[in-house]
């Protein structure tokens, strides 16, 4: 549905202030565990579904069930692959416990004191757009806006198990553990269960205790200097050099973005990439988040280090690219060189929930792709040049040259395997499946005619376009936001030489892949993180790190000899 046939509800209607989690009373925590352990019992799936629909518990008013309708509610189609019973019954019992990151309440007070809260459906440079907690799409021009927080608290309202009885509420929860997606191998390179290996990878924290970090999202070795990473701390802007020898550990401040970027619950400082010839001219590049003029965009920023490498050269980043966005979800976060000595850029459909302005196929669009750029040389008007063999180099204005790749949703890591130089991008998927696809040059990758290997929408699909499937895609049930990898070319583990590292955010999963001509051949679970896996990490020798998001860089210490 397009967001301009919703209905625009024009005036400003002032609405109540939320109510703190911790101002609940002493009978709140008693009534939720009473309706908690009722749930804990089985109850009846097909009363529970009468439940659903009913417009007493007016679920049916922010939550669709497949059938791709904007509301304010994330779509609950497969909610128990992806939450079990008790996350489910926590859901609904205390919705502001653990929000939906797409799906968050924004709160804008307007310059003539109106509050307005609701979920962000889109935002230009004139007007965002919010859905209220009636389900009504609310427009408000930008020069009206005072400010723009996030809320710690749900949308949802905390107390819709009041309407109901402790039966009914045990029915709902049954029906919602039913809502899983159908089981069978359909596709190839999307098994229904991963075989684990015999002896499962195990981690080992790289840093003492006290050299944890705040919200870590990427470790990159410092090139020339064994032993020697820089470590990008999201939230706080900040990044680490890190030195780990036996019996020594350094961690010193090498930069500070916070005068640069924005922070919030997701935005931030993403990723840094050295320049293949750092050792001589000193150059290094970020992805991070900006907000001018009210819009919220991911920038690409060089900066250089001192003469003698040690530290940030301070002063200001000098900006090559700023993308955009129409929302402050879906913003792809990635950079590094490839083998071809040109930056890539992962670029995400820039949101909200299911690409509805069709970024993904816009070739008009940044977002949604795979972008590639030469540092090294400048074209006329621009802080870079488009590389010769650029798909769209010569398109005129029909399709932006930056374009490597596109049809993409949040292709979050990527990364090559340094033998074959074959790209695997690790993309976090929408309501059904997570993806690792392994893009070329011109390739069109589905986002948001396909979702992983099945058709999402026709809406933009152009006549004539070819997809690209993934080498492979998994579903909910084993996790919600895949974390891309990198094949393991290290030494210490023979076996998995050759394979596909990468993880699941949310389950923690580890697995490791091998395929050929891009067809999956083999997937094996390797492991779980004790902390959500965000990034993987590379070290001198070809050992690989995981980045847990609570504050640990680990090893991961892949046991030899575990495939027959
Ligand atoms: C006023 C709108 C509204 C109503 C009514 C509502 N929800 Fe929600 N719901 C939301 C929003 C917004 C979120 C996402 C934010 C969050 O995670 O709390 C959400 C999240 C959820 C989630 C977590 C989904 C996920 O993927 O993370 C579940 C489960 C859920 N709701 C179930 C229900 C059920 C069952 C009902 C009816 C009893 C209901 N909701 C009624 C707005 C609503």
């Amino acid at each position: 549905m397009r967001l301009t046939i919703l209905l625009l509800v024009l005036s400003l209607i002032k609405l109540p202030a939320f109510t703190p989690l911790h101002a609940q009373d002493e009978d709140r925590q008693q009534i939720v565990a009473r309706y908690t352990s009722a749930a804990n019992e089985p109850g009846d799936a097909t009363k529970g579904k009468l439940v659903f629909e009913s417009e007493k518990s007016n679920c049916k008013k922010c939550h669709s069930l497949g059938n791709k309708e904007v509301k304010a509610g994330p779509d609950l189609l497969v909610i128990g692959d992806k939450f079990d019973r008790n996350q489910i019954i926590q859901s609904v019992l205390e919705p502001s416990a653990r929000i939906h990151p797409d799906h968050a309440s924004h709160a804008i007070t307007t310059v003539d004191g109106k509050i307005i809260t609701g979920v962000l459906q889109s935002q230009s440079l004139e007007f965002l757009e919010l859905i209220n907690d009636k389900g009504e799409t609310v427009k408000i021009a930008t020069d009206t806006i005072d400010e723009q927080i996030r809320s710690s608290t749900s949308l949802m309202p905390a107390d819709l198990y009041k309407v109901l009885s402790e039966s009914q509420f045990r029915d709902l929860v049954e029906y919602l553990t039913t809502l899983k997606q159908k089981e069978g191998i359909a596709y190839p390179g999307m098994p229904d269960s991963f075989k684990k290996v015999t002896k499962l990878a195990s981690v080992e924290a790289l840093h003492d205790e006290g050299n944890r970090f705040d919200h870590p999202v990427c470790i990159i070795a410092k090139p020339g200097s064994q032993n020697t990473y820089m470590v990008v701390e999201q939230k706080t802007r900040r990044i680490y050099q890190l030195t780990v020898t036996p019996g020594e550990e350094k961690k010193e401040l090498w930069a500070d973005l916070s005068h640069e970027a924005i922070t919030g619950t997701y935005e931030g400082v993403l990723c840094l990439a050295f320049h293949p010839d750092f050792l001589k001219n000193r150059k290094y590049y970020l992805n991070y988040h900006v907000r001018e003029n009210d819009v919220f965009s991911p920038v690409i920023v060089e900066r250089t280090a001192v003469a003698d490498l040690s530290i940030d050269s301070g002063g200001a980043s000098r900006r090559l690219l700023k993308i955009e966005q129409p929302t402050v979800l879906h913003w792809g976060g990635m950079l590094a060189f490839g083998p071809d000595g040109y930056l890539y850029i992962g670029a995400g459909d820039g949101g909200p929930q299911e690409d509805p302005l069709g970024n993904g196929q816009n070739l008009k669009r940044h977002l949604g792709k795979i972008l590639r750029i030469d540092v090294d040389h400048q074209d006329h008007g621009k802080p870079y040049a488009i590389p010769r063999d650029n798909p769209f180099r010569n398109a005129g204005s029909s399709a932006l040259p930056e374009i490597w790749a596109y049809g993409f949703r949040m292709p979050w890591r990527f990364s090559w395997d340094s033998k074959t130089k074959e790209m695997y991008v690790g993309d976090i998927g929408q309501n059904l499946y997570e993806e690792i696809n392994m893009p070329r040059l011109g390739e069109n990758h589905g986002w948001n005619v396909y979702e992983a290997f099945t058709p999402f929408s026709k809406q933009y699909l152009r006549e004539g376009e070819t997809f690209t499937a993934p080498v492979i895609a998994y579903r909910r049930k084993h996790g919600v936001s895949v974390t891309g990898g990198y094949v393991y070319r290290g030494s210490r583990s023979p076996s998995y030489v050759g394979k596909y590292i990468f993880a699941d955010f949310e389950s923690k999963t580890i697995w490791a892949m091998t395929q050929k001509d891009r067809k999956l051949v083999d997937i094996r679970i390797i492991g779980k993180v004790p902390e959500k896996p965000c990034s993987f990490g590379v070290d001198h020798d070809g050992e690989l790190f995981i980045v847990g998001y609570q504050g640990t860089i680990y090893r991961l210490l892949l046991d030899d000899s575990v495939y027959e």
